[in-house]
């Protein structure tokens, strides 16, 4: 006799807990945007624009960037440049969905995602830094890196991953640790993506509904919903200590996914020299939406 066919659906964690906060315990003006938003609306009350940018603008200025991108690494081959770009933000702020539109036209072999998960036994008892030299990039390569060592400044603050001494440990080496790479000769990149709380949400509940996304939600994404305040102030003092004229960041608005990505491209291609750079492709940065610490909510 043939088995009865398993009908219950296989639980994927975590899904069901956003709405479960959006219900129980989100504040109330979120609660309130969230309800009243429609799908085109930026959901942050401070942010420049009320709509997203039109898909035609953000398909013509991707496509000219996309193609300054692929210049610049091919340039790379000749003059053996190495680049290393750290994407940093909340969650759901977008890092993945950006560093993808700056990887998808490059050669993976010279271009490549560093996402390092939580360190293992051995590696939380090594120099904080020392797992994260082991993937700057060598000679004509680009290293993107799906957060970084700045999760000491925020996410292990925040979650009492780390313990107070180790935070301030890592604020008084990082300006040195940056200045070696810069002095090496490395080009480093930071770019802080921001989200507003509303549309953070928005975006994890979106997740929980598509199967394709659900794999993105963490616990760390459920308990990190009830800490928007303790991670603002981390944020606000990560950056604070850590903005230095050798190695500054760039501030991103990304509630806008598509105006946000277009910012990171220009940063990006603004940041170095190639051969055959076309500034009128690249176009002017929007200093609404992208700029110094200063453009944090
Ligand atoms: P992501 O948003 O990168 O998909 P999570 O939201 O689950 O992943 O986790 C956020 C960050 O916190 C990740 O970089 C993860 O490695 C880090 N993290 C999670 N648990 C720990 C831990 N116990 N100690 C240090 N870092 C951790
Ligand atoms: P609070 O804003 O006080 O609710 O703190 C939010 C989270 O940050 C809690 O889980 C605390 O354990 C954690 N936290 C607060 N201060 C520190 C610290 N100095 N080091 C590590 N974790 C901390
Ligand atoms: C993002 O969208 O910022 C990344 O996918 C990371 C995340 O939200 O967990």
């Amino acid at each position: 006799m043939a088995k009865t066919q398993k009908t219950e659906p296989q639980t994927i964690p975590f899904v069901g807990d956003i709405t479960k906060y959006l219900e129980n315990e989100a504040p109330a003006a979120i609660r309130k945007a969230i309800a009243e938003g429609d799908k085109d609306d930026i959901l942050s009350g401070t942010y420049p624009y009320d709509r997203e940018m039109k898909g035609k603008d953000y398909a013509r200025q991707m496509d000219a960037l996309q193609i300054e991108l692929v210049k610049m690494l091919y340039d790379f081959r000749n003059t053996g440049k190495r680049l290393c770009v750290l994407f940093e933000g909340r969650d759901a702020a977008g890092k993945g969905g950006t560093i993808e539109r700056v990887r998808e036209n490059l050669n993976p072999r010279s271009a490549y995602i560093v996402a390092l998960p939580k360190p293992t036994e051995r590696e939380a008892t090594q120099w904080y830094f020392q797992r994260y030299t082991d993937w700057l990039p060598a000679a004509s390569e680009i290293a993107l890196f799906d957060r970084s060592w700045y999760n000491r400044g925020v996410v292990e603050h925040v979650f009492g991953f780390c313990t107070p001494d180790q935070r301030k440990l890592f604020f008084r080496q990082l300006p040195d640790f940056e200045k070696m790479m810069v002095d090496e000769g490395i080009t480093l990149v930071k770019l802080w993506l921001n989200v507003g709380r509303a549309e953070q949400l928005r975006r994890f509940l979106k997740r929980e509904k598509d199967p394709l996304k659900q794999w993105k939600l963490s616990w760390i994404d459920v308990e990190g919903l009830k800490k928007w305040d303790a991670y603002t102030d981390a944020i606000r003092e990560t950056l604070a200590k850590s903005h230095s004229k050798h190695a500054p960041w760039t501030v991103i608005r990304s509630d806008d996914k598509a105006r946000a990505r277009i910012a990171a491209i220009q940063t990006i291609l603004n940041r170095v020299d190639y051969a055959g750079k076309d500034r009128t492709a690249i176009g002017k940065v929007d200093g609404k939406i992208c700029g110094g610490p200063d453009l944090l909510d």
